[in-house]
C-alpha cells in the first residue's frame, strides 16, 4: 500500500469566478480516518469533489491511491458519498444496493453482504423513505461500499444524527479503517473531531492545520477540540 492514499500539491479551484481553494497542499496517509473541518463554505465539499475527480481545478496535482484523481480505473476504488442524500426514496435498500451495484459492476451476493456490514439486515425490503435518518445514512454508506473502495469520500455523513446514531457511525468507519480503507470525512462541527487519527482544518479555501487531535491540544492548550480550532483561527490572524 503507498504511504498516502491521497497527495495534492498546490491545488487552487475557482467556483463562479471565486477562489475557493487556495494554493492547498496535503497528504492523506493511508489506513487512517482523516477528518476534514472547517466552517461553512470553507471548501470541504470543493476539496472532496476535486479529490473524486468530479471538479474542474484551476491548477494544482492530485494523485489518489498513487493515480491521477478522476483516473477511470480509480473508479472501483474510490467511494464517495455526497452531502445530499443519493439514494433512492420510493425504492426498497434492496432495491437501491441492487441498482448501484449493477452501475459498478458488483453481484447480488455483494449487495446482502453490504447489507450486512452496515447492520441493515432486518431492514432490507423497506422502502428507504420509511427508514430513520440514521438508517438512510447507512444506506448511503453502503452504496459506497459496495464495490470494496480503497479510499472512501464522506461529505457530513452524520449531519442531523443523534449522538447514538452517530457513535454507532464512527464505529462502522473505525471498523472499515482496521481493515486498511483510508477514509476522509467532513464535518463543519468540531465534536466528531475526536474521533479522527488527523484532522484537516480549513478556513476561506485555505489549509490552516493539518494535525492529530492530540497535537491539536498541545500546541493551543485546549482540551475542547472546538476550541482548540478558534485558538488556531485567531494565532492565523483571522476573526
Ligand atoms: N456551483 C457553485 N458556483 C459558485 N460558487 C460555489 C458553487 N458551489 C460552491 N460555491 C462556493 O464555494 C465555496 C465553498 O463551497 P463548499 O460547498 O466547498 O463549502 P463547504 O465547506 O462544503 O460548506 P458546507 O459546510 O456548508 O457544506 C462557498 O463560498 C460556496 O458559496
Ligand atoms: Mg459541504
Amino acid at each position: 500500500m503507498p504511504e498516502f492514499a491521497v497527495e495534492i500539491e498546490d491545488l487552487e479551484v475557482v467556483r463562479g469566478g471565486n477562489p475557493v481553494i487556495r494554493s492547498m497542499s496535503l497528504e492523506v496517509g493511508a489506513g487512517t480516518i482523516t477528518g476534514l473541518l472547517g466552517p461553512s463554505g470553507c471548501g470541504k465539499t470543493t476539496l472532496m469533489r476535486s479529490i473524486v475527480g468530479a471538479q474542474i481545478v484551476a491548477g494544482g496535482r492530485i494523485r489518489v491511491l498513487g493515480r491521477a484523481a478522476g483516473s477511470q480505473d480509480l473508479r472501483s476504488t474510490v467511494g464517495y458519498v455526497t452531502q445530499a442524500p443519493s439514494v433512492y426514496g420510493d425504492l426498497t435498500v434492496r432495491e437501491n444496493l441492487e441498482y448501484f451495484g449493477r452501475v459498478v459492476g458488483v453481484g447480488d451476493d455483494r449487495v446482502s453482504e453490504t447489507v450486512s456490514l452496515v447492520g441493515l439486515e432486518d431492514h432490507f425490503d423497506r422502502l428507504v423513505s420509511s427508514l430513520s435518518g440514521g438508517e438512510t445514512a447507512r444506506v448511503s454508506l453502503a452504496s459506497a461500499l459496495l464495490n470494496r473502495p480503497r479510499l472512501l469520500v464522506l461529505d457530513e455523513p452524520t449531519v442531523g444524527l443523534d449522538p447514538v446514531l452517530r457513535a454507532e457511525l464512527w464505529r462502522d468507519f473505525r471498523e472499515l479503517a482496521d481493515g486498511g480503507v483510508t477514509l476522509l470525512v467532513s464535518s463543519h462541527v468540531m465534536d466528531e473531531a475526536g474521533e479522527c487519527d488527523d484532522l484537516l482544518l480549513m478556513r476561506e479555501g485555505r489549509l490552516l492545520r493539518h494535525c492529530a487531535p492530540d497535537a491539536l491540544r498541545r500546541e493551543t492548550g485546549e482540551e475542547d477540540l472546538g476550541r482548540a480550532f478558534l485558538e488556531v483561527i485567531e494565532r492565523t490572524g483571522g476573526s
